[in-house]
Protein backbone atom coordinates (compact mmCIF):
# COMPACT_ATOMS: atom_id res chain seq x y z
CA UNK A 1 0.00 0.00 0.00
CA UNK A 2 1.36 3.79 -1.02
CA UNK A 3 0.06 6.06 1.02
CA UNK A 4 0.41 9.68 -0.32
CA UNK A 5 -0.58 12.91 -0.03
CA UNK A 6 -0.19 16.11 -2.79
CA UNK A 7 -1.18 19.49 -3.34
CA UNK A 8 -0.58 19.89 -7.28
CA UNK A 9 0.10 16.61 -8.68
CA UNK A 10 3.39 16.13 -8.35
CA UNK A 11 3.47 13.51 -5.21
CA UNK A 12 0.44 12.12 -6.93
CA UNK A 13 2.06 11.35 -10.28
CA UNK A 14 5.39 9.32 -8.63
CA UNK A 15 2.98 7.58 -6.21
CA UNK A 16 0.44 6.53 -8.91
CA UNK A 17 3.58 5.73 -11.43
CA UNK A 18 5.34 3.44 -8.08
CA UNK A 19 2.12 1.63 -7.49
CA UNK A 20 2.02 0.68 -11.33
CA UNK A 21 5.20 -0.52 -11.41
CA UNK A 22 5.41 -2.40 -8.60
CA UNK A 23 1.75 -3.79 -8.44
CA UNK A 24 1.00 -1.51 -5.11
CA UNK A 25 -2.15 0.28 -4.12
CA UNK A 26 -1.85 4.38 -3.95
CA UNK A 27 -3.99 5.74 -1.65
CA UNK A 28 -4.70 9.32 -0.94
CA UNK A 29 -4.65 9.65 2.66
CA UNK A 30 -7.14 12.66 2.63
CA UNK A 31 -9.61 10.51 1.48
CA UNK A 32 -9.50 7.76 3.94
CA UNK A 33 -11.91 8.01 6.82
CA UNK A 34 -10.58 5.55 8.78
CA UNK A 35 -6.78 4.90 9.58
CA UNK A 36 -6.18 1.47 7.77
CA UNK A 37 -4.33 -0.99 9.75
CA UNK A 38 -1.20 -1.77 7.43
CA UNK A 39 -0.51 -5.38 9.58
CA UNK A 40 -0.87 -7.54 6.93
CA UNK A 41 0.46 -5.68 3.94
CA UNK A 42 3.53 -6.82 2.03
CA UNK A 43 5.30 -3.12 2.36
CA UNK A 44 4.00 0.33 3.04
CA UNK A 45 4.80 3.41 1.17
CA UNK A 46 4.92 6.92 1.79
CA UNK A 47 4.84 9.99 -1.08
CA UNK A 48 4.55 13.32 -0.25
CA UNK A 49 5.98 17.11 -0.86
CA UNK A 50 8.65 18.94 1.26
CA UNK A 51 7.26 21.58 3.17
CA UNK A 52 9.67 24.00 4.43
CA UNK A 53 12.22 21.15 4.61
CA UNK A 54 9.42 18.90 7.05
CA UNK A 55 6.53 17.09 6.60
CA UNK A 56 2.77 18.50 5.32
CA UNK A 57 1.23 18.59 8.83
CA UNK A 58 -2.07 16.07 7.19
CA UNK A 59 1.24 13.68 6.33
CA UNK A 60 2.57 13.90 10.06
CA UNK A 61 -0.56 13.23 12.06
CA UNK A 62 -1.27 10.33 9.30
CA UNK A 63 2.17 8.96 10.52
CA UNK A 64 1.47 9.61 14.37
CA UNK A 65 -1.85 8.11 14.14
CA UNK A 66 -0.86 4.76 11.29
CA UNK A 67 -0.27 1.50 13.46
CA UNK A 68 3.47 -0.15 13.63
CA UNK A 69 3.60 -2.84 11.10
CA UNK A 70 6.93 -4.83 10.73
CA UNK A 71 7.14 -5.03 6.75
CA UNK A 72 9.67 -2.77 4.41
CA UNK A 73 8.67 0.80 4.60
CA UNK A 74 9.54 3.25 2.44
CA UNK A 75 9.32 7.21 1.79
CA UNK A 76 9.75 8.92 -1.55
CA UNK A 77 9.34 12.61 -1.16
CA UNK A 78 8.84 16.21 -3.92
CA UNK A 79 10.53 18.53 -3.99
CA UNK A 80 11.88 21.61 -5.91
CA UNK A 81 14.91 21.83 -5.10
CA UNK A 82 16.55 20.64 -1.74
CA UNK A 83 14.73 18.27 1.30
CA UNK A 84 16.67 19.47 4.25
CA UNK A 85 16.09 16.68 7.24
CA UNK A 86 12.53 15.55 6.32
CA UNK A 87 13.17 12.25 5.70
CA UNK A 88 15.27 12.23 8.54
CA UNK A 89 12.44 13.80 10.65
CA UNK A 90 9.77 11.19 9.15
CA UNK A 91 11.98 8.39 10.03
CA UNK A 92 12.01 9.38 13.47
CA UNK A 93 8.23 9.03 13.65
CA UNK A 94 8.37 5.95 11.61
CA UNK A 95 11.69 3.93 10.77
CA UNK A 96 12.47 4.26 7.04
CA UNK A 97 13.77 0.95 5.30
CA UNK A 98 14.40 3.06 2.42
CA UNK A 99 14.41 6.48 1.76
CA UNK A 100 14.46 8.79 -1.91
CA UNK A 101 13.64 12.49 -2.66
CA UNK A 102 12.68 13.32 -6.28
CA UNK A 103 13.65 16.82 -7.75
CA UNK A 104 10.20 18.44 -9.38
CA UNK A 105 9.04 21.40 -10.85
CA UNK A 106 8.52 24.25 -7.74
CA UNK A 107 4.79 24.93 -6.85
CA UNK A 108 6.08 27.36 -4.29
CA UNK A 109 4.37 30.39 -6.21
CA UNK A 110 3.79 32.59 -3.16
CA UNK A 111 7.44 32.81 -2.80
CA UNK A 112 9.47 33.13 -5.75
CA UNK A 113 8.43 33.28 -10.06
CA UNK A 114 8.03 29.92 -11.25
CA UNK A 115 9.97 28.24 -13.53
CA UNK A 116 9.73 27.84 -17.63
CA UNK A 117 8.14 25.90 -19.15
CA UNK A 118 11.26 23.82 -20.24
CA UNK A 119 12.95 23.65 -16.92
CA UNK A 120 9.12 21.99 -15.59
CA UNK A 121 9.14 19.44 -18.71
CA UNK A 122 12.90 18.48 -17.98
CA UNK A 123 12.58 18.15 -14.32
CA UNK A 124 9.17 15.90 -15.03
CA UNK A 125 10.77 13.83 -17.49
CA UNK A 126 13.45 13.03 -15.09
CA UNK A 127 12.05 12.33 -12.29
CA UNK A 128 9.64 9.68 -14.40
CA UNK A 129 13.11 8.21 -15.12
CA UNK A 130 13.93 8.10 -11.27
CA UNK A 131 10.66 6.62 -10.43
CA UNK A 132 11.55 3.35 -12.84
CA UNK A 133 14.62 3.39 -10.62
CA UNK A 134 13.00 3.59 -7.37
CA UNK A 135 10.45 0.72 -8.34
CA UNK A 136 13.33 -1.35 -9.01
CA UNK A 137 14.70 -0.74 -5.41
CA UNK A 138 11.60 -1.11 -3.71
CA UNK A 139 10.88 -4.20 -5.36
CA UNK A 140 14.32 -5.69 -4.19
CA UNK A 141 13.82 -4.28 -0.68
CA UNK A 142 17.25 -1.85 -0.91
CA UNK A 143 17.80 -0.21 2.47
CA UNK A 144 19.25 3.39 0.70
CA UNK A 145 19.00 6.68 1.90
CA UNK A 146 19.06 8.40 -1.75
CA UNK A 147 18.17 11.85 -0.20
CA UNK A 148 19.65 15.52 -1.81
CA UNK A 149 19.20 17.36 1.49
CA UNK A 150 21.38 20.84 0.03
CA UNK A 151 22.81 23.25 2.04
CA UNK A 152 22.44 23.91 6.00
CA UNK A 153 19.76 20.52 6.38
CA UNK A 154 19.66 19.88 10.25
CA UNK A 155 18.87 23.99 10.51
CA UNK A 156 16.53 24.43 7.71
CA UNK A 157 14.30 21.16 9.03
CA UNK A 158 14.90 21.98 12.64
CA UNK A 159 14.57 26.24 12.53
CA UNK A 160 12.46 27.10 9.40
CA UNK A 161 10.06 24.06 9.25
CA UNK A 162 8.36 25.18 12.87
CA UNK A 163 8.57 28.75 11.62
CA UNK A 164 6.68 28.05 8.68
CA UNK A 165 4.16 25.90 10.13
CA UNK A 166 3.75 28.56 13.51
CA UNK A 167 3.85 31.83 10.77
CA UNK A 168 3.39 30.91 7.11
CA UNK A 169 0.22 28.52 6.49
CA UNK A 170 -2.32 31.43 7.34
CA UNK A 171 -4.91 32.06 5.21
CA UNK A 172 -5.79 35.61 5.70
CA UNK A 173 -3.64 36.68 2.25
CA UNK A 174 -6.00 34.91 -0.17
CA UNK A 175 -8.91 36.02 -2.00
CA UNK A 176 -10.20 36.13 -5.46
CA UNK A 177 -10.28 38.61 -8.15
CA UNK A 178 -13.40 39.49 -10.21
CA UNK A 179 -11.93 36.69 -12.82
CA UNK A 180 -13.43 34.39 -10.51
CA UNK A 181 -16.57 32.63 -12.07
CA UNK A 182 -18.22 31.28 -9.06
CA UNK A 183 -17.07 27.47 -10.10
CA UNK A 184 -15.81 26.04 -7.22
CA UNK A 185 -13.22 24.20 -7.80
CA UNK A 186 -11.46 25.28 -5.45
CA UNK A 187 -13.71 24.91 -2.61
CA UNK A 188 -14.42 21.17 -3.84
CA UNK A 189 -10.93 20.30 -3.99
CA UNK A 190 -9.13 22.04 -0.84
CA UNK A 191 -7.93 19.08 1.03
CA UNK A 192 -8.08 20.92 4.72
CA UNK A 193 -11.87 21.66 4.08
CA UNK A 194 -10.51 25.58 4.45
CA UNK A 195 -12.69 27.15 1.82
CA UNK A 196 -16.55 27.96 1.20
CA UNK A 197 -18.45 29.48 -1.22
CA UNK A 198 -20.45 32.87 -0.83
CA UNK A 199 -22.33 34.53 -2.63
CA UNK A 200 -20.78 32.89 -5.82
CA UNK A 201 -16.82 33.66 -4.28
CA UNK A 202 -14.75 31.67 -1.90
CA UNK A 203 -14.13 32.86 1.05
CA UNK A 204 -11.22 30.90 3.20
CA UNK A 205 -12.99 29.79 6.65
CA UNK A 206 -10.32 28.58 8.46
CA UNK A 207 -7.33 30.71 10.04
CA UNK A 208 -4.43 28.42 8.70
CA UNK A 209 -4.24 25.79 6.44
CA UNK A 210 -2.01 23.10 4.96
CA UNK A 211 -0.57 25.82 2.86
CA UNK A 212 -0.28 22.79 -0.64
CA UNK A 213 -1.47 25.68 -3.22
CA UNK A 214 -4.10 23.31 -4.94
CA UNK A 215 -6.92 26.40 -4.98
CA UNK A 216 -4.25 29.06 -5.77
CA UNK A 217 -2.60 26.55 -8.98
CA UNK A 218 -5.08 25.09 -9.83
CA UNK A 219 -7.75 27.72 -10.43
CA UNK A 220 -9.20 27.54 -13.95
CA UNK A 221 -9.25 31.70 -13.99
CA UNK A 222 -6.18 32.05 -12.54
CA UNK A 223 -8.10 34.38 -9.89
CA UNK A 224 -6.58 33.50 -6.78
CA UNK A 225 -4.31 35.68 -5.21
CA UNK A 226 -1.93 35.63 -1.97
CA UNK A 227 -1.10 38.94 -1.16
CA UNK A 228 0.20 41.28 -3.89
CA UNK A 229 3.01 38.50 -5.11
CA UNK A 230 1.51 36.16 -6.95
CA UNK A 231 -0.27 38.75 -9.32
CA UNK A 232 2.73 38.78 -12.01
CA UNK A 233 3.44 35.07 -10.92
CA UNK A 234 3.20 32.26 -13.09
CA UNK A 235 0.89 28.69 -12.06
CA UNK A 236 1.78 25.29 -11.80
CA UNK A 237 -0.14 21.71 -11.46
CA UNK A 238 1.40 18.61 -12.76
CA UNK A 239 -2.01 17.91 -14.99
CA UNK A 240 -1.01 20.86 -17.18
CA UNK A 241 2.06 19.27 -18.28
CA UNK A 242 1.26 15.95 -18.28
CA UNK A 243 -0.10 15.84 -21.89
CA UNK A 244 3.31 17.05 -23.17
CA UNK A 245 5.46 15.02 -20.67
CA UNK A 246 3.65 11.76 -21.62
CA UNK A 247 4.00 13.36 -25.99
CA UNK A 248 -0.41 13.13 -25.99
C1 LIG B 1 4.39 25.27 1.45
C2 LIG B 1 5.45 24.74 0.52
C3 LIG B 1 6.75 24.61 0.98
C4 LIG B 1 7.74 24.10 0.13
N1 LIG B 1 9.00 23.89 0.63
C5 LIG B 1 9.95 23.34 -0.15
C6 LIG B 1 11.24 23.05 0.38
O1 LIG B 1 11.53 23.23 1.57
N2 LIG B 1 12.18 22.55 -0.46
C7 LIG B 1 11.91 22.33 -1.78
O2 LIG B 1 12.81 21.90 -2.50
N3 LIG B 1 10.68 22.53 -2.31
C8 LIG B 1 9.70 23.03 -1.51
N4 LIG B 1 8.43 23.25 -2.02
C9 LIG B 1 8.13 22.79 -3.39
C10 LIG B 1 7.38 21.45 -3.38
O3 LIG B 1 7.92 20.58 -2.42
C11 LIG B 1 7.41 20.75 -4.73
O4 LIG B 1 7.02 21.57 -5.77
C12 LIG B 1 6.55 19.48 -4.67
O5 LIG B 1 6.93 18.61 -5.70
C13 LIG B 1 5.06 19.76 -4.76
O6 LIG B 1 4.40 18.52 -4.70
P1 LIG B 1 2.84 18.31 -4.97
O7 LIG B 1 2.59 18.76 -6.40
O8 LIG B 1 2.63 16.86 -4.79
O9 LIG B 1 2.10 19.15 -4.01
C14 LIG B 1 7.42 23.74 -1.21
C15 LIG B 1 6.12 23.92 -1.66
C16 LIG B 1 5.14 24.39 -0.82
C17 LIG B 1 3.73 24.53 -1.32
S1 LIG C 1 -11.72 27.89 -8.63
FE1 LIG C 1 -11.30 30.00 -9.22
S2 LIG C 1 -13.01 30.57 -10.56
FE2 LIG C 1 -13.64 28.73 -9.42
S3 LIG C 1 -14.70 29.52 -7.58
FE3 LIG C 1 -12.56 29.19 -7.02
S4 LIG C 1 -11.61 31.20 -7.36
FE4 LIG C 1 -13.55 31.22 -8.46
S1 LIG D 1 -6.85 26.70 1.23
FE1 LIG D 1 -5.70 26.36 -0.66
S2 LIG D 1 -3.59 26.17 0.05
FE2 LIG D 1 -4.86 25.91 1.84
S3 LIG D 1 -5.13 23.69 2.04
FE3 LIG D 1 -6.86 24.50 0.85
S4 LIG D 1 -6.26 24.26 -1.30
FE4 LIG D 1 -4.42 24.06 -0.03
Amino acid sequence: MIFYFSGTGNSRRIALRLAGLTADKAVDIVSLTDIPDPKTERRIGLVFPVYAWGLPEPVESFLKRLPVADCYTFAAVTCGADAGHALKKTGKIRPLSAAWSVAMPNNYVIGSQLEEEETVLRKLRAADEQTEEIAREILEEKRVYRVHEGALPRLKSNLIHPAFNRFARRTAPFYATDACNGCGTCARNCPAKAIALEGGRPVWTRQNCFQCLRCLNACPQTAIQYGKATEKRKRYTADMYAPAVEGI
